[in-house]
């Protein structure tokens, strides 16, 4: 499963849309359902304006009726150098896949465009997380 999300990352990254850092992120949300969502960095003219690709994929799988997501697979890198470190995702964005982790948590797998993928848990990245 973790090759097929990182696969599938990948795959949305190519779709990525970001003429002003040149930076291409992809990402892949498992839910619990087993369906998996996918999503690309859309940048903006109005920089503030911009969503990353954990988000845009979070924001699929709500729209798709998913609630709880089990992993997320994030590939990131230049456009010109590619996948050359793991991509680790931006403060806003562990804050809201925070809102759909599983019971269990969440894996986050990242890609350094290298070897096997480290895989963290979304709690290690984001202790304490804000809740209502
Ligand atoms: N970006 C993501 O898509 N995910 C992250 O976790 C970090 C940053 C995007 C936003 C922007 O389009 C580009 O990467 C550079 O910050």
């Amino acid at each position: 499963m973790k090759q097929l999300l990182l696969e599938k990352a990948l795959e949305a990254r190519e779709n990525a849309y970001a003429p002003y850092s040149h930076f291409l992120v992809g990402a892949a949300v498992l839910a619990e359902d087993g369906r998996i969502f996918t999503g690309c960095n859309v940048e903006n003219a109005s920089y503030g304006a911009t969503i990353c690709a954990e988000r845009n994929a979070a924001a699929r799988a709500v729209a798709e009726g998913a609630r709880t997501f089990t992993a997320i697979a994030i590939a990131g890198g230049t456009e010109s150098e590619g996948i050359t470190d793991e991509c680790f995702p931006c403060g806003i964005c562990r804050q809201v896949l925070s809102e759909f982790a599983s019971e269990d948590g969440m894996q986050v797998i990242l890609w350094d465009g290298k070897g096997e993928p480290g895989v963290y848990s979304l709690s290690h990245l984001l202790p304490s997380s804000f809740r209502l």
